[in-house]
């Protein structure tokens, strides 16, 4: 059987067919990270240049093009055909097509120029204040007009103008929330600002991410941010300004019944479909809040909760997987006990991380623990924050995250840092101990 004459054709053609059904598929789908789903006035105002410049740009493209082919047809090479006549420039054409391009660059000139105006100008002064530092690699966030220090996750409410104040700790980051505005750089000695008003439809929860290139785990720098009512976000910073809610070192001496469940109910409260009045939300009811043992319970007047645990929130859980090389029994974790353990400064938590309320817990390293099993997610985004993922994070974070400060805990681990097995450290109870305490931290 003879081979076609060209092979090769068909091949191209297939391959042709496939890299366009690929980009069609590409733009198809929920593309919950997708700058064209704008929820801001800033990425409003970007997608005004984008169409102007999408729409002329194509233009362009098909009359260059279409006069390429017309040329190229009509004037191709025929048999017998005399040369053709040479010429030598026309002015008139020559004048043409330098007046057609400018005037194209000054209608895309002057609306941009409006918009980096716009986009640059300082907030007005009523703005929400939010002060972004980056991290190696996570994201601290502190709203110095609410009193409120928190980590990998931006509240934020609807229609209120937000400020960003960015700033880096270490090395460039850049701060980025595709649906909401432009990537910001934070920059060493330098800072520099981001405002947008957010104008997302009800609650609504986003990804965001570094987008400069900052060592190891730049890829897994993410946060979370959620857009609520004006109403909800009042509530949220009240509750984010006070002393953590959960168990304490005062309770640890008595037995709390609400908190007497296995450690898997002590779980965040707004896992996608999670609602009032579970386990776990009685656990942030349960009394006694900070130092002294006599403190009265510390829920706020009229908290009800994280209002995120009302919206969908699939399209920003982590999906990463537990690591197999770390291995955990999963014993039943006590929370007093774990309260205990962390006040005492056991396995050194104290030493990096903050927990409003918990006077021996003042490190700034680490990200701030006061509400940190509100959070829905652990290591800057990273993994899910749950009870399992937790307890792997203290045994052995280094193996979890690539150049991660968090050390290697748990007793007879290999620490990739000093490359060696830890001969002292936590063991898997008193870890599920500490998790449990943690996450009752709402
Ligand atoms: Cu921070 Cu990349």
């Amino acid at each position: 059987m003879p081979f076609p004459t060209r092979p090769r054709v068909p091949v191209r053609a297939a391959l042709t067919a496939l890299l366009l059904l690929a980009a069609v598929a590409a733009c198809s789908g929920a593309a919950p990270n997708s700058i064209f789903h704008r929820h801001s006035d800033f990425n409003r105002e970007i997608d005004v240049l984008w169409k102007l410049l999408i729409g002329l740009g194509t233009a362009v493209f098909i009359f260059v093009e279409g006069l390429l082919i017309v040329t190229l047809v009509k004037f191709r090479k025929r048999e017998g055909q005399a040369e053709p006549e040479h010429v030598h420039g026309n002015t008139t054409l020559e004048i043409l097509w330098t007046i057609i391009p400018a005037v194209i660059l000054i209608v895309i000139s002057i609306p941009t120029i409006r918009s980096i105006f716009n986009t640059q100008a300082r907030a007005s002064a009523d703005a929400l204040q939010v002060e972004v530092i980056g991290h190696q690699w996570w994201w601290e966030f502190k709203y110095p007009q609410y009193g409120v220090v928190t980590a990998n996750e931006l509240y934020l409410p609807i229609g209120r103008k937000v400020n960003f104040t960015l700033h880096t700790n270490d090395v460039l980051h850049s701060f980025w929330i595709p649906q909401l505005g432009g990537k910001r750089d934070l920059i060493s000695n330098r800072t520099n600002y981001l405002w947008f008003t957010p104008d997302s439809v009800g609650s609504a929860a986003f990804n965001g991410f570094c987008a400069e290139y900052c060592g190891a785990s730049h890829a897994n720098m993410r946060f979370r941010t959620f857009t609520v009512t004006p109403a909800e976000f009042a509530e949220w910073t009240v509750h984010q300004a006070g002393a953590a809610v959960g168990t304490t070192v005062a309770t640890a001496t008595v037995a709390t019944p609400t908190l007497a469940t296995p450690a898997d109910s002590n779980r965040p409260k707004h896992v996608p479909g999670g609602g009032k009045g579970d386990s776990a939300q009685v656990a942030m009811n349960a009394p006694a809040v900070t130092t002294p043992a006599t403190a009265p319970a510390a829920t706020p007047a009229g908290f009800t909760g994280y209002p995120i645990s009302r919206v969908a929130t699939s399209n920003v859980i982590p999906t990463t997987p537990l690591p197999a090389e770390i291995a955990f029994t999963d014993p039943y974790g006590n929370p007093a006990r774990g309260a205990t353990l962390f006040a005492q400064g056991q396995g050194g938590c104290i030493g990096c991380h903050a927990i409003k309320g918990v006077p021996s817990a003042m490190g700034n390293i680490g990200p701030n623990l006061t509400h940190v099993g509100s959070r829905l997610t652990l290591a800057a985004g990273l993994y899910a924050m749950d009870a399992k993922h937790l307890a792997r994070w203290i045994k052995n974070a280094p193996v979890m995250k690539p150049g991660v400060i968090m050390p290697t805990l748990g007793v007879g681990q290999y620490n990739p840092v000093t490359k060696s097995k830890m001969t002292v450290g936590l063991d898997d109870q008193q870890i599920a101990d500490i998790v449990a305490y943690l996450l009752t931290l709402k």
